[in-house]
């Protein structure tokens, strides 16, 4: 085989996907499952690697999803390098990896919606209208064309990780969602595909939204007033320079909703926007 061949199995028709599929859990392999809309990171990695330590086959997606952008979002300037993607998932043994066409995902007449009705309106729901719902779809149909044991999923997307597995629950589909922990730059910033929109002086701030959340994790721990606490740090983000602040809140992690008091299932999550660039990150209290 020559130096630049691919072992990478690289499938962009969803019959031949499913069939592959059906194949490998005939052969009774089991399957586990990255979706991503590409840009890979080490954050991707970190949850590809997950991966294969669970299944016998690897499958990553590489899909920028229409449906979960809204009209004002970034989809047409989405960072799409598909060249770079293929050859780092090669050199990391993935075994299969998707690149559906749009028009298969999303023929003329497509009508389904999947609605998580509680979760999705909560957080960054209330920001992105309907974004949850395309999420929930395009995982729900790649799920289905996929069925894998082991589906994973980065808690960096903590709110779309526990509606993934509410539609998991509630439809009955059987596969097991794994969260991973979130990957940082060194300086702190959740590795993002969308860090490459940011300019340096804009980089220079995100890391804050990070120390915001460790400041309010901390305060909280020791009996600070959550509700003080999470509007003051809005204010300091602000002051730091951010565009504008979508929330600071503590909630439930089981359930996303907002808590008064400290529990032993508190996360603290934030939105930031720093000129058109969006930034979340959460952390564990
Ligand atoms: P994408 O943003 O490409 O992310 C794919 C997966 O990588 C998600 O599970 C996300 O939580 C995880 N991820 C992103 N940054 C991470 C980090 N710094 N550390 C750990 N994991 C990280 O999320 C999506 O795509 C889409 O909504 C998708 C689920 C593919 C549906 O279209």
């Amino acid at each position: 085989m020559s130096k630049n061949s691919i072992n990478l199995d690289l499938v962009s028709d969803v019959k031949i996907l499913s069939q592959k599929c059906s194949l490998i859990r005939k052969a009774e392999k089991s399957i586990a499952f990255v979706p991503t809309m590409g840009g890979l990171h080490k954050g991707h990695l970190s949850l590809i690697e997950k991966a294969q330590s669970l299944g016998d086959i690897s499958v990553v997606s590489i899909f920028v999803n229409p449906m979960q952008f809204g009209p004002k979002e970034d989809f047409k300037i989405y960072p799409r390098q598909n060249k770079e993607d293929i050859s780092m998932l090669d050199s990391r043994d993935v075994d299969i990896l998707y690149v559906p066409e749009e028009d298969l995902i999303y023929p003329k007449n497509f009508q389904t919606n999947i609605s998580v009705s509680q979760l999705e309106n909560k957080l960054c729901g209330k920001f992105r209208p309907s974004h949850f719902q395309g999420v929930a779809t395009i995982v729900a149909k790649l799920l289905i064309q996929i069925m894998p044991h082991y589906v994973v999923f980065g808690e960096k997307d903590y709110q779309q990780l526990a509606i993934i597995k509410q539609l998991v629950m509630d439809l009955n589909i059987p596969t097991n969602v794994i969260g991973c922990p979130t990957v940082r730059e060194k300086d702190g910033l959740a590795m993002s595909s969308r860090n490459i929109f940011l300019n340096s002086k804009e980089r220079e701030i995100a890391p804050n939204l990070f120390y915001q959340l460790q400041k309010v994790s901390n305060a909280v721990k020791n009996g600070e007033n959550i509700n003080i606490i999470c509007e003051q740090s809005i204010e300091e983000l602000q002051k730091i320079g951010f565009t504008s602040v979508d929330y600071i809140k503590v909630c439930d992690q089981r359930n996303l909703q907002e808590l008064k008091h400290i529990t032993s299932h508190a996360r603290v999550f934030g939105a930031v926007r720093l000129n058109s660039t969006r930034l979340i990150d959460n952390l564990f209290i």
